[in-house]
């Protein structure tokens, strides 16, 4: 995720960009940059590092101009660094070029590209898109976007500037966010209405495959192919701090929305026709051969994500897994060798008590992956390989995009061990990949019953203790939704494995004690079905989340809440969702600040 700005006007564009790219931060800030056309060409100037630095930058060199793009970048493609910044210009600088999404098909044409002759100076997947333009620029800077958009696959939402043109701006967008604001005698684009809300609320949200040709005085939206589309805009009555949250009330709720994007983005570039690859981890062979155990380290919610991935690696591969949480992991004297696959899990990628663990397992000699979503953070720096989640930048501080995307990554891996060790057949992969797909789509159909959820949030907002209980992954998601509930409405909830219970815990098994009850595992649905019947026998209010079908659920519980129909492995990416739900509608009942819970930080850096 990154932030894209553009400007067309009368205004000192320098000004705009900045301003417009303050507001996109969110989106990703490891480096940034700004082209403009000056008095002397096209200029960019770029940096590594926050915004500040290129303000610092630019402070000490103005470009001054009225028509700009700037970027704000979140790295995939290639470490944060001077020369992976955006904008991206060919060789002879004859189009400057700004981009959030991924090309998927970057390698393919980069390879053609270079074939020809030319010169690459970055890591990017975005390059490709410059000199691809430049390649078909003949002077006619919409027809040459519109045919290198014929020959790009992925997502993006693209500003384009040429050289010899300072009177026109040219946008695209597919699968990438990219909006449209219309003032007069000026026009914008943006990645978020946030970044052009101080210039103008007239807005106009450019769709998939829709093109958006600005000029100072005038907007015409077209078809890739040049037919005109009717652009009718929108007045956006919001104030800026509303538009920063996506009109939600809170960044939570946001994120949690983001979660169909979040997954495409996370598991679309790893699935092929092969099955599942992983370019990333290009020292696959020594995996393959030589790894006899697997050890998954993480702390709090990245843990539980830890725990969903031991149970899919260990079904899948018939490898031993264990999970620990970080805070223990160093202390009890692992072992550890170079059979040893030590997977971390952290979305900041800082936790100090992950990057100790993950330091003591190089100590003992074992092969460190990271699952991170920050790509320049120190544990994806040290870890012999990283795997990133496609998240994007998470703010509040109750994880949730970034735990689903980690499931996600979880899930692929757990595949692609699985193909490298001949333990799936081509066919049973293929068969795997298709249900993962249809996860995004089963996740928007969960996001609508979220007033349901804040109905059921009402009833038991009021209560002081709540049990979640399952079996295997469940009990996995259990723990999650458990953290979810106590970091942010702070009512005292416990996990517990449903089969445990009956050994002492159910002695608080109350009807003031409601019970959220997790049933998405069909091999121990019958065995999930008693453990209910004696939470009931012993008055608890019990809600259960089951899969489309389960229907004799609904005989014995007091209230029962489907997920869509998967295999039992991806379950746990549906059933947490409604508990994210749950948990924050449970929060801002009470009238908690949901995104800035009490004793709590984003990143923990101390031990
Ligand atoms: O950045 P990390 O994933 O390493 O953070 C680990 C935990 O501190 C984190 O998951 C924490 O439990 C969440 N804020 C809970 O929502």
């Amino acid at each position: 995720m990154c932030g894209i700005v553009g400007y067309i006007g009368y205004r000192d564009s320098q000004t705009v960009l900045l301003q417009g790219l303050k507001r996109l931060e969110y989106r990703g800030y490891d480096s940034a940059g700004i082209a403009v056309h000056t008095k002397t060409g096209l200029q960019v100037s770029k940096a590594q590092g926050r915004l500040a630095v290129l303000e610092g930058q630019l402070h000490e060199q103005r470009l001054e101009g009225t028509i700009g793009i700037g970027h704000t970048r979140w790295a995939t493609h290639g470490k944060p660094s001077h020369a992976n910044a955006h904008p991206h210009t060919d060789g002879r600088c004859v189009i400057s070029v700004v981009h959030n999404g991924i090309i998927e098909n970057y390698m393919e044409l980069k390879d053609a590209l270079q074939a020809q002759g030319v010169v690459f100076t970055s890591e990017t997947d975005t390059e490709v898109v410059a000199h691809l333009i430049a390649s078909y620029y003949e002077g006619d800077l919409i027809s040459a976007v519109q045919q290198a958009t014929r020959r790009i696959r992925g997502a993006y939402g693209l500003g384009v500037l040429a050289q010899d043109n300072p009177e026109l701006l040219v946008a695209v967008r597919m699968h990438s966010p990219l909006i449209i604001g219309k003032g007069i005698n000026e026009n914008f684009i943006a990645s978020d209405i946030p970044a052009i809300l101080e210039y103008t609320r007239e807005v106009y949200i450019l769709h998939d495959g829709e093109m958006a040709i600005l000029t100072r005085g005038n907007v015409q939206i077209t078809d890739l192919q040049g037919n005109a589309v009717d652009c009718a805009t929108m007045q956006i009555e919001w104030d800026l701090q509303t538009a920063e949250k996506g009109g939600y009330d809170h960044f939570m709720f946001k994120e949690i929305m983001e979660q169909p994007r979040a997954y495409r983005d996370t598991m679309v570039p790893r699935l092929t026709a092969q099955g599942v690859v992983f370019p990333e981890l290009s020292w696959e062979n020594t995996l393959i051969n030589h790894v006899k155990r697997i050890h998954i380290v993480a702390c709090g919610t990245a843990y539980h994500a830890g725990l969903v991935g031991k149970g899919i690696i260990e079904r899948l591969t018939r490898i031993p897994v264990e999970a620990d949480v970080a805070s223990e992991y160093r202390y009890r004297n692992p072992i550890l060798d170079a059979q040893t696959l030590v997977i971390v899990v952290s979305q900041s990628g800082e936790t100090a008590d992950t990057l100790a663990a993950m330091r003591e397992a190089k100590r003992g000699g074992a092969l460190v992956i990271a699952i991170t979503n920050v790509v320049a953070s120190s544990v994806a720096r040290e870890a012999d390989a990283v795997i990133l989640t496609m998240a994007g930048p998470e703010i509040a501080v109750a994880s949730t995009k970034a735990y689903t995307t980690m499931l996600i990554a979880f899930n692929l891996f757990a595949i692609w061990l699985a193909q490298q060790h001949q333990r799936v057949t081509p066919t049973e992969a293929q068969q795997m990949i298709q249900v993962l797909e249809k996860l995004p789509e089963q996740v928007e159909r969960l996001l609508d019953t979220a007033p349901l959820w804040e109905q059921i949030a009402g009833k038991i907002a009021s209560s002081e203790h709540l049990f979640f209980i399952g079996r295997g992954m469940d009990y996995a998601v259990a723990q999650e939704g458990s953290l979810k509930l106590k970091e942010i409405s702070y009512i005292h909830s416990e996990a517990y494995a449903a089969g445990e219970l009956k050994h002492g815990t159910l002695a608080l098994i109350t009807e003031d004690v409601p019970v959220i009850a997790l049933a998405t595992q069909q091999d121990v649905l019958d065995k999930m079905m008693s453990n209910i019947i004696e939470v009931k026998a012993r008055g608890a209010r019990v809600i259960a989340l089951t899969v489309e079908g389960n229907t004799a659920l609904a005989k014995i519980v007091d209230e029962v809440v489907y997920i869509p129909k998967t295999d039992d492995i991806f379950a746990p990416a549906l059933a947490v969702i409604p508990l994210q739900l749950f948990a924050y509608y449970a929060a801002t009942i009470r009238g908690n600040d949901v995104d800035k819970p009490r004793n709590l930080a984003k990143s923990v850096t101390v031990e």
